[in-house]
C-alpha cells in the first residue's frame, strides 16, 4: 500500500465508521443565570495560547497533507475556510515532506494561501530537532504540534513499536525552538500522569486530543485481517481529559477530540481550555458540503459561542474558566475515581 492511499483510506474511514459520539460533555452541565450583567455587543471571541494571539479559539486540528492531488486540495480548502473565518490551521504530519520534498507543496499552499494567519506545523514524537526545525521552516509556522498517537501506532500494521525516549525528545525539541511547542494527543486523551510528565519540560501547551471524534483505532482496524478491537474503546473522553490537564498543570490547555458545536466549544473553556481543536467535523463539513457552506457554518458558531458567553456572563473567553459547573453521569465518576472533583 502506498502513503498516498494510506491517507486517502484514513479520510473515507474518518468520514464513516471511525467517528465516536461519547466526548463527556454531555455530562457537562451549565448552571443559569438570571442576571448575567452582559451585552452580546461586548462579548469578545480573541483567545491566547500562552504567548500566541488567536481572533478566535477555534482552530482546525492537524490532518492533511502529502499524498498528491486530494489531500492538496483539502488543504486548499481548509486555508481558505482559516483565512476567511479567522480561525488557525494545524496541518498534517510533515514527515513525509521531509523524506520526500515532492511531497511538500501540499504543506505550502497552507502558508501561501493564508500568509497571515494563525499556522501550526505537525510531526510525531520520533522527530529529530533539525526535522522540527525543518517541519517549521516549510510553512513559517507560529507554532509546532507534535503528536502522540501510540494506539493508531499499534493498530497500523505498518506502525511503530518502539515508544522509547519520546518525552526527552520532545522536551530537546522545545528547548531549541524559538516558536511554541504543543504537545498533542491524536483521540485517547491526555492523563494526569502524562501531563505532569510533559509540564517539566520547556513545551508551551498540552491538546488534550481526547476520546469521544474521530477513533484511529476503529480506522486501523478497517485496515486490518485480525482486528485488536481491544482499542475500539480505549481512551479517556475529552472532557475528563481536560480536567485531568488542568488539576496539575499550568501550560495553557487545548481542548480536541469530537467537538463539533458551539456548545461543546464553551464547555472545553469552561473546564479550563484556552482554544478548541476540531478535526473530523471540518472535514466532514468540508467533504459533505463545500467550503463556503463550511465557512458559513464557523462563521455561526462563532455567533453561537458569543450568545453562549453572554447568558453566562463572560465577556471575554478567559472569564469561561470562572463559571460553575455541575459534573455528572460518567464523567463525575470518572474525576472521582481519579481523586479530581
Ligand atoms: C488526523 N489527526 C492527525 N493528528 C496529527 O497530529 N497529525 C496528523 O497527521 C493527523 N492526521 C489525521 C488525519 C485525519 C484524516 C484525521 C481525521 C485526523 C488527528 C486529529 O488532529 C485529531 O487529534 C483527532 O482527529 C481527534 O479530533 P476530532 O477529529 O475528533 O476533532
Amino acid at each position: 500500500m502506498t502513503r498516498a492511499q494510506r491517507k486517502r483510506d484514513h479520510i473515507n474511514y474518518a468520514l464513516t465508521t471511525g467517528q465516536q459520539e461519547k466526548t463527556g460533555f454531555e455530562d457537562v452541565k451549565f448552571v443559569h443565570q438570571s442576571l448575567p450583567d452582559t451585552a452580546l455587543d461586548d462579548t469578545e471571541l480573541q483567545s491566547r495560547i500562552g504567548e500566541l494571539s488567536l481572533s478566535s479559539p477555534i482552530f482546525v486540528n492537524a490532518m492533511t497533507g502529502g499524498g498528491g492531488g486530494y489531500t492538496s486540495k483539502i488543504n486548499a480548502d481548509l486555508s481558505h475556510l482559516a483565512r476567511e473565518t479567522g480561525i488557525g490551521l494545524a496541518v498534517g504530519s510533515q514527515m513525509s515532506a521531509l523524506k520526500d520534498p515532492a511531497e511538500r507543496t501540499t504543506y505550502e499552499i497552507v502558508r501561501k494561501n493564508n500568509p497571515n494567519g494563525i499556522i501550526f506545523a505537525n510531526l510525531g514524537s520520533e522527530a529529530t530537532v533539525q526535522q522540527a526545525i525543518d517541519a517549521v521552516e516549510m510553512i513559517e509556522a507560529d507554532a509546532l504540534q507534535i503528536h502522540l498517537n501510540v494506539i493508531q501506532e499499534l493498530t497500523m500494521p505498518e506502525g511503530d513499536r518502539d515508544f522509547k525516549s519520546a518525552l526527552e525528545r520532545i522536551g530537546r525539541i522545545a528547548e531549541q525552538l524559538s516558536i511554541p511547542v504543543i504537545v498533542k494527543e491524536t483521540g485517547f486523551g491526555i492523563s494526569k500522569e502524562a501531563a505532569l510528565a510533559l509540564s517539566e519540560t520547556s513545551i508551551s501547551a498540552i491538546d488534550v486530543g481526547g476520546f469521544g471524534g474521530t477513533n484511529f483505532s476503529r480506522i486501523e482496524n478497517q485496515r486490518r485481517q485480525r482486528m485488536l478491537n481491544y482499542f475500539d474503546d480505549w481512551g479517556i473522553p475529552t472532557a475528563a481529559s481536560i480536567a485531568e490537564v488542568h488539576s496539575v498543570s499550568d501550560l495553557p490547555i487545548l481542548a480536541s477530540g469530537g467537538i463539533r458545536n458551539s456548545l461543546e466549544i464553551v464547555k472545553s473553556m469552561s473546564l479550563g481550555a484556552c482554544a478548541v481543536g476540531m478535526a473530523g467535523a471540518i472535514l466532514k463539513s468540508i467533504v459533505d458540503k463545500g467550503v463556503d457552506a463550511t465557512i458559513e457554518e464557523v462563521n455561526d458558531i462563532h455567533t453561537d459561542i458569543r450568545y453562549l458567553m453572554c447568558a453566562l456572563g463572560c465577556t471575554r473567553t478567559e472569564d469561561l474558566h470562572k463559571v460553575p459547573l455541575i459534573l455528572t453521569g460518567e464523567v463525575y465518576h470518572w474525576l472521582a475515581v481519579r481523586g479530581l472533583n
